[in-house]
């Protein structure tokens, strides 16, 4: 970032300090600075304003570490804030990184729409915006550089996919209920639409209950009892992520069904807990979705900030988990 009417570079500003043409006031003068480092009291690095969801289940943990690990790796300096699920928490975050004048914004929005007017504020304001795993709804795709994160319509369909294939002999009805994430979110909105497109061609799988657990353990349990009490057959789960699945696990198991066998299981993400319930037999299939953004988020920061051009969306790497695959990877799963 520049100085001071874009004729100095912070490097280059450094390397006259380094010359020794500056002496005294160094701290002051760098905290003057208006063009980028903001606060950071005079070194030379990349400030970027990072605005998370909040800490809702364990993939977002894992998350937050890599994005943390990553940043301290870097030299970057991260500015964190956690939004604990709410738009306007977030909205407020952006809005304190543009005021700081931060180098970079990335955020994982709460919900895809609504973002617009903020949005617009960082681009005046000439900070360049990553999206880290969640998308947003805009028309305007100059409001942010990039995304970086999942295809959260392959997940649902991966799990869709499973489902059919393991009840491709079954004369009868098959009774799903679905647990949806944080309504309003990317992984919501994908993960059912990519599960109910994988599904439509077989008129006996049938959702016959579908509602948001927030994706917390706590929600999962607590909509799964009332699955439970209002669905006398229930023969599937599908839930969005693995913790709304640990919570549905301890009410059917509360309910007097076997996890596993009396209803099959389908998640997405595949942390530990997740893939020891698979190893186990409590679950049945995890369409992977992954946490560690963080190296990755790092580098595109730097690039955008060099104003360099980044590929428009840039997707994770991932795969599925049977009961099987899940044994032999859990001695080695990092979070
Ligand atoms: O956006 C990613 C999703 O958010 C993960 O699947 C879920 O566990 C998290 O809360």
């Amino acid at each position: 970032m520049g100085i001071t009417g874009n004729t100095f570079t912070r490097r280059g500003f450094g390397a006259m300090l380094a010359a020794g043409l500056l002496v005294t006031g160094l701290g002051a003068c760098a905290n003057s600075d208006t063009g980028g480092d903001a606060g950071t009291g005079g070194d030379d690095k990349l400030v970027l304003g990072f605005s998370q969801v909040g800490a809702e289940s364990g993939w977002r943990t894992a998350n937050t570490t890599s994005v943390k690990e990553a940043a301290a790796e870097a030299g970057i300096e991260l500015k964190f804030d956690d939004a604990q699920q709410k738009q306007e928490n977030q909205i407020k975050a952006i809005r304190n990184f543009i005021q700081q004048k931060v180098d970079v914004i990335a955020f994982s929005p709460v919900v895809e729409s609504g973002w617009d007017t903020v949005l617009k504020e960082a681009k005046d304001a000439g900070i360049p915006v990553i999206l880290t795993d969640r998308a947003v709804d805009s028309a305007d795709k100059s409001l942010y550089k990039t995304f970086l994160g999942s295809d959260f319509v392959k997940e649902g369909r991966l799990a869709g996919e499973w489902l059919v294939e393991e009840t491709k002999s079954a004369t009868g009805p098959v009774n799903i209920v679905e647990l949806q994430g944080t309504t309003g979110s990317a992984p919501a909105n994908d993960r059912k639409k990519g599960f109910g497109e994988a599904i439509a061609a077989n008129p006996n799988l049938k959702i016959i209950a579908s509602q948001s657990g927030d994706f917390t353990r706590a929600g999962g349990k607590a909509v799964m009892e009332q699955f439970l009490k209002a669905n006398p057959k229930i023969d599937v789960l599908f839930a969005h992520n693995d913790d709304m699945g640990l919570g549905a696990l301890e009410a059917i198991t509360a309910a007097g069904k076997v996890p596993g066998k009396d209803i099959k299981i389908i998640t997405v993400d595949a942390v530990k807990d997740g893939m020891q319930a698979l190893a186990d037999g409590k679950f049945n299939f995890i369409a992977e979705c992954s946490p560690l953004l963080g190296p990755q988020l790092m580098d595109l920061a730097k690039k955008v900030h060099a104003g360099e051009e980044v590929p428009p969306r840039i997707e994770t790497e991932e795969t599925t988990f049977t009961q099987q695959t899940a044994k032999e990877a859990l001695p080695t799963r990092k979070y």
